[in-house]
């Protein structure tokens, strides 16, 4: 049965109460927590550190699911597994050694996530398919929550699928980016199971009411 999560995205949350955010997304169904790490020259914005992670993993229960939008990420990757980080993902773009990055984050215990911008194709992260637990499509350019779904990331979703389930490991494909009850169905369709949403998820009035919204929409896709 395919396992549909949902990844409330904190950069759309109020930061001036960022812990009840955190614990009223918990309560409202949310699956995972994911937290955007930018680091002003990868992508041109800046967020947070390994400190607001750990504030954020000690309001809550549910994984932690962290994105290093990060240039050569490798220097900071124990810091967020200290901070509590259950997943690291790392873009193919800015890693020079994609494949030692990916096994250094299994060394240290999470889950390794492989990430790709909408203009990189899904062969270049053939070569190390089998070090990830997740695979991360971006379907807006990193950088803002808010963007506009970018639909010509659909086929690299179906391929990475069909890829997947060839191997027959439990990989989550996720999205990321523009994602929310306008989209949902087209990503799941061509196979996403795990659903970053920022804007989407923090701007609706009733949380609880979204996520069910949501899984109502999925219902249909189970199997
Ligand atoms: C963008 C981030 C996203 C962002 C998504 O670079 O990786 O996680 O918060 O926000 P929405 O869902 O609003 O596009
Ligand atoms: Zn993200």
């Amino acid at each position: 049965m395919t396992q549909f999560k949902i990844a409330p995205s904190i950069l759309s949350a109020d930061f001036g109460r960022l812990a009840e955010e955190v614990r009223a997304a918990e309560r409202a169904g949310a699956d995972w927590m994911h937290l955007d790490i930018m680091d002003g020259h990868f992508v041109p914005n800046l967020t947070i550190g390994p400190d607001v992670v750990a504030a954020v993993a000690k309001a809550t229960r549910l994984p932690i699911d962290v994105h290093l939008m990060v240039r050569e990420p490798d220097h900071l990757l124990e810091a967020f597994v200290a901070a509590g980080a259950t997943a690291l993902g790392v873009h193919v773009e800015a890693c020079t050694h994609l494949h030692r990055t990916l096994s250094q984050i299994r060394k240290l215990g999470v889950r390794p996530c492989v990430v790709l911008n909408p203009a990189t194709p899904a062969s270049a992260i053939e070569p190390v398919l089998h070090l990830v637990d997740q695979i991360l499509v971006m379907t807006v350019n990193p950088g803002f929550s808010g963007q506009k779904f970018i639909a010509e990331t659909l086929p690299k979703i179906r391929e990475l699928r069909t890829w997947i389930d060839a191997s027959r490991r439990p990989v989550d494909i996720v999205v990321d980016g523009g994602i929310g009850p306008d989209t949902i169905e087209r990503v799941a369709v061509h196979g996403a199971n795990a659903f970053v949403m920022g804007s989407a998820f923090f701007k609706s009035p009733d949380y609880k009411q979204f996520v069910d919204g949501i899984r109502g929409q999925l219902a249909q896709f189970t199997s």
